[in-house]
């Protein structure tokens, strides 16, 4: 009965494991044949040591809004790490939303924010990696500055 019931678990759990792995093949096809029109594949570290320092808490709103500087990290930190799937320049070639629409506005600064820490997983598919660990506070928000010089409605 005990052996019954922890075999049923493995069952599922072996099937969601098959699940996640052929959706991460999936992605990781996708990905390297983007690769060569869009750039790297791997995340890039991006060099923030020119830019004021945001410390350990995290910020609502974009402290580097118009900041010279924070603009030309974030055009390069965006084209090593999003312009893969989110096109380069920000111009979506369909395969994930266009950046350009987003609003400057506090409550997209925390929504940017919020999808750039933790990507988007639906039902064990990785639609956007999790950025958190890889990208500084500093380097996420300088692409945001980037991306409002390019913003369209
Ligand atoms: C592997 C592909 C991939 C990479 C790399 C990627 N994204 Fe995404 N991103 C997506 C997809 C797909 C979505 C839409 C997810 C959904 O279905 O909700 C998305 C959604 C978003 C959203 C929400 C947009 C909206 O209109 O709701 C933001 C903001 C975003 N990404 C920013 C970024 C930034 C900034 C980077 C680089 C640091 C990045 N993404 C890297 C695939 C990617």
């Amino acid at each position: 009965m005990r052996n019954q019931k922890v075999d049923k678990h493995n069952d599922k759990e072996t099937l969601t494991r098959k699940l996640r792995a052929a959706a991460l093949a999936v992605g990781l096809a996708l990905g390297a044949g983007l690769a060569h029109a869009h750039g790297d594949v791997t995340p890039q570290a991006v060099d923030v040591s020119t830019l004021p320092k945001l410390g350990e808490d995290w910020r609502e709103v974009n402290p580097y809004r118009d900041n010279t500087e924070a603009i030309r990290i974030g055009d390069s930190a965006y084209n090593q790490n999003c312009a893969r799937c989110h096109g380069l320049g920000a111009v979506s070639g369909g395969i994930a939303p266009d950046l350009r629409k987003l609003d400057i506005a506090p409550e997209t600064d925390e929504y940017f924010l919020q999808r750039i820490r933790n990507g988007v997983s639906r039902n064990g598919a990785v639609y956007m990696p999790p950025f958190e660990g890889m990208l500084s506070q500093e380097a996420m928000w300088a692409i945001k500055a980037w991306l409002e010089t390019v913003r369209e409605k």
